[in-house]
């Protein structure tokens, strides 16, 4: 199993008020799964993607993401885990503005100590395969929306990631792109047999997944 969560809460201090975002949701993900994450506005899809990808940890809870139990890691432990199990791709890209395609791929390959020149190949081959070969050394200023997200799509996949985390990837998108980087999401997954999890409001997105899980006021409701 790549990943299982039981029973995670994520509770948000505001002041005085507390937000329960979550609160107590289980969830196995296994090799090669494909899997919508759908619900209201929110209902905690975001904070839930959050801790599958290991940028934030739960409020209680088990949440073990490639064999290690995230409860156990430091620091810079569960940043090494985020660098080798995980992708993930933001609805709003964040790419480096004033760094080119090819570098902003490129970047996970530096903390993993690939040397300079290998991490130009293997980003500016990942390019290729989203169909950016042309595009190596524009800035996100200077690339169309669907080829910024392609861009963060090639760097979320360039470190061959078991889990690929989509949080409403074709959200800032028009529809006709949004289907394409649908696809290539989907193809990339496949053809590396890694798991994609995907947040989306379009139910017809929602369809082409194995298995849809509800989330409805920070609780799995189907
Ligand atoms: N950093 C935060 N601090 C406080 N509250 C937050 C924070 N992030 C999210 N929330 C709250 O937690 C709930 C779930 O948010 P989120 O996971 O972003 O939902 P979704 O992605 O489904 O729209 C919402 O009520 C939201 O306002
Ligand atoms: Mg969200």
């Amino acid at each position: 199993m790549l990943v299982e969560a039981e029973e995670l809460t994520r509770v948000y201090a505001m002041g005085d008020t507390v937000v329960e975002a979550l609160r107590g949701v289980s969830l196995r993900i296994a090799s090669g799964d494909y899997l919508a994450l759908v619900g209201p506005s929110g209902s905690g899809k975001s904070t839930l993607m959050h801790l599958l990808g290991g940028l934030d940890r739960p409020s209680s809870g088990r949440l073990v993401i490639d064999g290690q139990d995230v409860a156990s890691l430091n620091r810079n432990q569960l940043a090494r885990l985020r660098n080798t199990a995980i992708g993930f791709v933001f609805q709003s890209f964040h790419l480096l503005p004033r760094t080119s395609a090819v570098e902003n791929v490129a970047l996970p390959l530096v903390y993993r100590g690939v040397p300079a020149r290998t991490r130009r190949q293997r980003a500016a081959a990942m390019l290729g395969q989203v169909g950016l070969a042309h595009r190596l050394d524009h800035r996100p200023s200077q690339l169309s929306g669907g080829e910024q997200q392609r861009v963060a799509i090639a760097r979320a996949l360039v470190t061959g990631p078991s889990v690929v985390l989509a949080d409403e990837p074709t959200g800032n998108l028009d529809s006709a792109t949004g289907q394409a980087v649908l696809h290539l999401l989907e193809q990339q997954g496949a053809a590396s047999g890694a798991a994609l999890v995907l947040v989306t409001h379009d139910h017809e997105v929602a369809g082409r997944a194995h298995r849809q899980v509800m989330l409805r006021d920070g609780l799995v409701v189907s």
